[in-house]
């Protein structure tokens, strides 16, 4: 879990993060959501000790990061692993010392206990046998798939992602979502993304964070996001025209369902049932259904794009 306080930062005054607070959950996938230039990348920045805040702490499973001693600065943030906007691969290396670079840097593991270590995360990000391929070579996508097995080689424990599908077609955007999802649940890491596309949202917004002009405006989860009354929020969400129409979709259903539970009350009224039927209808109860089950996950883990 990490734990942020009060968090300021500005640039020759201007204010660019005004006091925000909150908190990041292991083992999901946490948003920082919000328009071009709200902070959401220097809010990050400050979170992994790339900037440094003016006022306020970041803790990570309740240990302090801004300004503690340098040595344990280090030891958090050789559990951090980040995924950079445009995934910035060291072009003139193949995918596979791409990948194995942290590994030379943060451990002393030895060339054979790397090799498999980066056979592995290639493997678990869909790219089997592409270690030789230059990053000029590969596609956008499987360049973010590279972005990601390097950041969890070293077996990251928090994972940052800076708007990880921005220039991907809309199917690869969500395989790259959806891939980042499944490794933060496996692992159970805790993970940051910073983005502003609402398709994110509804894929995999565990939890949100709603910046704006750098304060946190709300927070929540996917499924209450389309029902604030935060005025800002909603511009945000409803300036597309999908989410308009998603939204009436989702309140006719709504009322839809209202009125079937209403008509049902009414129905049952008065109605007195036997013993042995209040049994049968506990046994036949539904299971919740899990959406995460194992046909998804392995379906998108070895697609590759
Ligand atoms: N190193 C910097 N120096 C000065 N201004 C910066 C710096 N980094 C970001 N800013 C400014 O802070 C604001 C928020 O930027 P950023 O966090 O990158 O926005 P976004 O929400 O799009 O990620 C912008 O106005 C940007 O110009
Ligand atoms: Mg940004």
């Amino acid at each position: 879990m990490i734990e942020i306080h009060n968090i300021h930062k500005a640039f020759d005054g201007k204010k660019v993060l005004d006091g925000v607070s909150g908190v990041f959950e292991t083992g999901k996938t946490n948003l920082l959501l919000g328009a071009s230039g709200t902070g959401k990348s220097v809010l990050l920045k400050c979170i992994v000790g790339l900037i440094k805040p003016d006022l306020g702490s970041v803790t990570f499973d309740g240990t302090y990061f801004t300004n503690n001693k340098l040595d344990i600065r280090q030891e958090i943030r050789r559990k951090i692993g980040m995924l950079f906007q445009g995934s910035a691969l060291f072009d003139s290396m193949t995918v596979e010392q791409n990948v194995e670079f942290p590994l030379k840097m943060l451990t002393d593991m030895n060339k054979e206990e790397r090799m498999d270590r980066v056979n592995f995360c290639l493997k678990r990000v869909g790219l089997e046998g592409a270690n030789k391929k230059m990053p000029s070579e590969i596609s956008g996508g499987m360049k973010k798939r590279v972005g990601i097995a390097r950041a969890i080689a070293p077996h990251c424990t928090y994972l940052f992602c800076d708007e990880p599908n921005s220039g991907l077609d809309p199917q690869t955007a969500m395989k790259i979502d959806e891939l980042i999802k499944e490794i933060t649940e496996e692992y159970n890491i805790t993970t940051i993304i910073v983005t502003h596309d609402m398709n994110s949202v509804i894929e995999i917004g565990d939890k949100i964070m709603f910046l704006y002009e750098g304060k946190k405006l709300w927070e929540g989860t996917r499924d209450e996001i389309m029902d604030t009354d935060i005025h800002e929020l909603n511009e945000f969400i409803f300036a597309n025209r999908l989410m308009r129409d998603a939204k009436k979709v989702e309140d006719e259903e709504r009322e839809e369902e209202e009125e079937r539970r209403h008509n049902g009350q009414v129905a049952s009224q008065g109605k007195e049932k036997a013993p042995s039927e209040e049994t049968v209808e506990t046994r036949d109860e539904p299971q919740p259904e899990n959406p995460d089950g194992p046909a998804a996950t392995t379906q998108s883990g070895n697609d590759k794009v």
